[in-house]
């Protein structure tokens, strides 16, 4: 089968790293780099392909059949509806947009002219997470009735240096927390309703430093997020599981998802699958059992779903209006922070 050729828009730190998924693969070809960047023009250099200064000459010129949007986020929206009317199949990073209105715009956009669009919440291809997801469907667990996700490390103080870091916006809620709240809603389903308290005590920035979250799920269950960037913590996602290789392996293996339900429970990123085998109750002793799962890099798995969506062989996994929703979600969360009020979302 033909490779199937991708641009990439905005080479920075993510940006590189789907360029080397796309030159690693067997399944599809990198057609030019579009980044305004010394730093990139040198990548494109490296990796002999074109460079574009104006993202607008890479999606203009036929030879991209889908597009990787890895820029700041106030231009994610009108770099994919560029590609969407050049007809070509976009991977817009997360967020999907700033604001849920964008993200509105983007999903009619993207209906209107039957172009996909799919938002890079990349966790969701994670054969661990596709695991876990059959598990709670199945009915495994019974019925989901508390969750508890830790999400704490540290920002070295460099990561600050950056204004926009320091300020509403550029905090772990929207940064960190949006990679949460988009599992809980493919993990447990539709989040009700939302409540919140934000502290930035630590650093003393006006971006929140640390936060803890409870959310209500439309079936029933209750979600309690533990979120600090300013903590010496092993307990996050990408502590856990290195997706990226920027992070380093721990000494140990290290939970930060616990999903329990009325028949068993379990947690996440090791699959342990909690159950009493015989007479229940908290007197009776409770076995662990350990699921098995393919080990894959989930970037290299979006990576291929973009190229078959690209084809029209699959549909986006999380389209434009599913990563609208899980932005709505995690802008409730600064709105509970803020006003000190849960915040309602659906059928709440
Ligand atoms: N899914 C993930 O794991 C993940 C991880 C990190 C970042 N992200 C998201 O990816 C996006 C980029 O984040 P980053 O950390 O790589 O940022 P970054 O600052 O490292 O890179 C952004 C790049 O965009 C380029 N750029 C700026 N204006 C441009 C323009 N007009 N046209 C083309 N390129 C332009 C910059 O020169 C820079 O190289 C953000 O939306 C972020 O939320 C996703």
């Amino acid at each position: 089968m033909a490779k199937t050729a991708i641009g990439v828009i905005g080479a920075g730190v993510i940006g590189r790293t789907h360029c080397d998924r796309i030159v690693s693969s067997d399944f599809a070809s990198l057609a030019g780099i579009a980044d305004p960047s010394p730093e990139a023009a040198e990548l494109a250099r490296r990796h002999g392909v074109p460079h574009f200064a104006d993202y607008r000459h890479l999606l203009d010129g036929g030879v991209c059949a889908a597009v990787i949007v890895a820029t700041p986020n106030d231009l994610h929206l009108p770099i994919a509806l560029n590609a969407i009317a050049n007809g070509i199949t976009v991977l817009v990073e997360k967020p999907v947009t700033t604001t849920v209105a964008e993200g509105e715009a983007l999903a009619k956009a993207s209906a209107q002219a039957d172009v996909p669009v799919l938002v890079g919440h990349h966790r969701r291809h994670n054969p661990i997470i596709r695991r876990a997801r059959d598990v709670i469907r199945s009915g495994a667990l019974g019925r989901i009735t508390s969750a508890t996700i830790l999400y704490t490390f540290l920002k070295p103080c460099a990561y600050f240096d950056l204004a926009w870091r320091r300020r509403p916006g550029g905090g772990p809620v929207l940064i960190n927390l949006i990679h949460e709240i988009d599992l809980v809603r493919h993990l447990l389903g539709e989040i009700a309703s939302v409540h919140a308290i934000g502290s930035n005590a630590v650093r003393g920035f006006e971006v929140e430093d640390t936060a803890a979250v409870v959310l209500r799920l439309v079936a029933g269950g209750l979600v309690t997020i533990s979120l600090s960037d300013a903590v010496a913590a092993p307990w996050s996602w990408d502590l856990a599981v290195q997706e990226s290789a920027l992070y380093p392996p721990q000494p140990t293996a290290v939970n930060t998802h616990f999903i329990s339900g009325t028949v068993a429970s379990l947690t996440l990123p090791t699959l342990e699958l909690w159950s009493y085998k015989g007479a229940v109750g908290w007197f009776e002793p409770m076995t662990r059992e350990k699921l098995a799962v393919d080990t894959g890099d989930p970037y290299s798995i979006q990576l291929h779903h973009l190229c078959a969506v690209a084809r029209r062989e699959a549909a986006p996994l999380i389209t434009a209006t599913d990563g609208t929703e899980t932005l709505r979600a995690t802008l409730a969360v600064l709105d509970a922070a803020r006003s000190g009020a849960s915040v309602t979302l659906n059928n709440g």
